[in-house]
């Protein structure tokens, strides 16, 4: 038996709608995947044309009835607004991170999506992908034991360096608000565990904008050495408490001139070194009683760039009438530690987590590739 393919759009078709499109054209035959939009036309007939689609405008899409799920690829500050207006013309909605500014804008999106009984997501869906997946597993057969502690630590790099020329191709989201690494990288690392350890029960730490006036550095931009005030957090650094047990330090920034991830997850029998979590199906590291750090085979599928499985999987939750892996809570859960890590930082007080959500089901082990993979996804 054939399943009906399901006729999706992308709205924002900048940098990462490249993978995207790629995967939801060639990797999910779920998706039937049928136009783009963008506020800067030139952007959506670019991608139109590259991948064979329909450019339309936003408008088009949200009143073509036979479209049924989008997902909205824009940058944060945009997040809302159009989330808001495809949930509300009654589709199924895919966003990339973080679902909006606020709580109170998240709490609208949570109103208008089950009047309208519709299925809203929030990347990262990286914890579909087989190091994550594998990380779990590793976890769940007790190899490591009780988990007691887990350290995320991510450096990065965000300057101002760009040229005028690139500012106009793409909006620097990371220096605005909602674009901040802790909001822009941090979701990858805290989804992971999510998806191991469920719900964080209590949280407390600092969130800063370090160096907020900070001159463009680029000699070939127009603004080279004028200042730019920097709107989001760049630094945070919190401690945070699981309701299932472990503890974790949490600690990420962009103020520095390299790049790196830490994710170290330590039981009382071993210690797992999750690779990083933007990435599908990186090596995974196990550390046991000798201390000599051991590559472990992954077991699940989606080893490569899998970008999109997360509407994937809803699209196969629409059509076989299963709940979705990715959950609105989940995606609220993550806004609502960060927005508290803020807040405590502001109060000097521990923040106690007022949601919770249902981890997802894994990913089957019955590992097929090529083509085949995407059985996982009708497996439940
Ligand atoms: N760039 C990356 O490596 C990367 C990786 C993973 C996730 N993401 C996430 O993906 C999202 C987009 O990132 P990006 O790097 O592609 O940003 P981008 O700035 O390159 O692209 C965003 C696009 O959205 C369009 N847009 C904005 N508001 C719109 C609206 N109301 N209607 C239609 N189009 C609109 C912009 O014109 C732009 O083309 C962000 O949330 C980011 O966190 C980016």
């Amino acid at each position: 038996m054939q399943y009906k393919s399901v006729k999706t759009a992308v709205i924002g078709c900048g940098m990462i709608s490249d993978i995207y499109m790629q995967n939801l054209k060639e990797k999910f035959s779920i998706i039937d995947f049928v136009g783009c939009s963008d506020i800067v036309s030139e952007k959506s007939k670019k991608q139109a044309e590259k991948y064979g689609v329909k450019q339309m405008t936003n408008e088009e899409i949200l009143n073509d009835p036979e479209i049924e799920l989008v997902l909205n690829l824009t940058y944060p500050t945009s997040h809302f607004e159009v989330s808001k207006a495809i949930l509300s013309a009654g589709k199924h909605c895919y966003s990339e991170k973080l679902m909006c500014l606020t709580l109170d804008e998240a709490k609208e999106l949570d109103k208008i999506r089950k009047e309208k009984n519709v299925m809203f997501a929030v990347a990262p869906d990286t914890f579909l992908g087989a190091s994550e997946q594998t990380a779990r597993l590793i976890v769940e057969r007790g190899l490591i034991g009780d988990v007691v502690q887990i350290i995320s630590n991510r450096p990065r790099g965000y300057h101002l360096i760009k040229t005028t020329e690139d500012d106009n191709y793409r909006k620097f989201s990371v220096m605005h608000e909602g674009g901040g690494i802790p909001y822009d990288m941090g979701g990858y690392d805290l989804h992971t565990l999510f998806n191991i350890f469920g719900p964080i029960e209590s949280v407390c730490g600092f969130a800063e904008t370090r160096n907020a006036n900070r001159p463009y550095l680029n000699p070939r931009h127009e603004k080279f050495n004028e200042n730019f005030f920097v709107n989001t957090e760049n630094t945070m650094c919190a401690s945070m408490k699981f309701k299932s047990g472990p503890l974790l330090s949490f600690t990420i920034s962009s103020e520095f001139n390299v790049s790196g991830s830490m994710l170290m997850i330590m039981g009382t029998e071993g210690i797992l070194h999750v690779p990083d979590t933007n990435n599908f199906g990186d090596p995974i590291y196990l550390q046991k009683g000798n201390g000599e750090k051991m590559e472990f085979p992954l077991c699940h599928p989606f080893r490569e760039n899998s970008r999109g499985i997360g509407a994937a999987d809803m699209a196969w939750a629409l059509r076989t009438g299963r709940k979705p892996r990715l959950s609105f809570e989940m995606s609220y859960h993550a806004l609502e530690v960060l927005k508290a890590v803020c807040d405590s930082s502001k109060d000097g007080t521990t923040k106690h987590l007022t949601t919770d959500f249902e981890i997802p089901k894994p990913i089957s082990t019955e590992f097929y590739n090529g083509t085949s993979e995407e059985r996982s996804l009708f497996l439940y």
